[in-house]
């Protein structure tokens, strides 16, 4: 097995697990400060096309429902299951990994991932399928995991199942550029989660 059949397999098999108490009050609390800087950069209407990568039960989704149109995908089936019983049939939700999305070039005004880039083994790869499938003049918008203190990310490193690497800012902005993005925007919220945006 090669160590990116490696990192999808561990990242699958936790993320089953945990699908089923995911939603718990707690656990959510913590998501809602990667969610809440994205809705704030969302222009909507009922055009717009929204893509959540690594949406896991749909929380984020959710919120959005009746807004634009939406799409999520993830690696973790049980998540998908949750998330399409909470979610109307008209948000379309698929299976796919994210260094490989299903969708074809120039397709959405917002490709957003939360709380899930440090899970993915080839960020960069990952960074250029955003791009690839969002607009001209559209947004990719990352919100992950940033601690002041780089010994709260190895702990994550050490004992978070699937993690692969929490990106500083600067390094976040570096990914970005790398893959054509312009930075438009960068964000804290709380003492855990930063959110970059680009436009392509
Ligand atoms: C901590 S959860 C975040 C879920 C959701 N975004 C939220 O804010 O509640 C991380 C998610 O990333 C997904 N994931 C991990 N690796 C992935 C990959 N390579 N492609 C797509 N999704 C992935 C997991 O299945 C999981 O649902």
């Amino acid at each position: 097995m090669t160590e990116q059949d490696q990192n999808l397999s561990k990242n699958q098999y936790f993320f089953d697990k945990w699908a089923k108490n995911y939603d718990r009050r707690s656990n959510q609390w913590w998501m809602k400060r990667f969610h809440l800087p994205v809705f704030k950069e969302l222009l909507l209407n009922q055009n717009t096309k929204i893509l959540d990568i690594s949406c896991g039960t749909g929380e984020l989704l959710k919120k959005l429902e009746g807004k634009a149109e939406l799409y999520g995908v993830d690696l973790s089936e049980e998540m998908l299951t949750k998330a399409r019983t909470k979610l109307s049939p008209k948000v379309k939700l698929r299976k796919a990994d994210v260094h490989a999305l299903p969708f074809k070039d120039n397709f959405f005004d917002y490709v957003i991932s939360a709380e899930a880039f440090h899970h993915y083994y080839g960020q960069q790869k990952a960074v250029q399928e955003m791009v690839r499938i969002t607009k001209t003049g559209g947004k990719v918008i990352v919100a992950d995991i940033n601690f002041f203190l780089k010994p709260i990310h190895w702990l994550f490193k050490r004992y978070e199942p699937g993690h692969v690497k929490i990106n500083s800012k600067k390094e976040m902005k570096q990914l970005f550029e790398q893959a054509g993005l312009k930075i438009v925007g960068q964000k804290r919220n709380f003492a855990f989660a930063v959110m970059t945006v680009g436009e392509k």
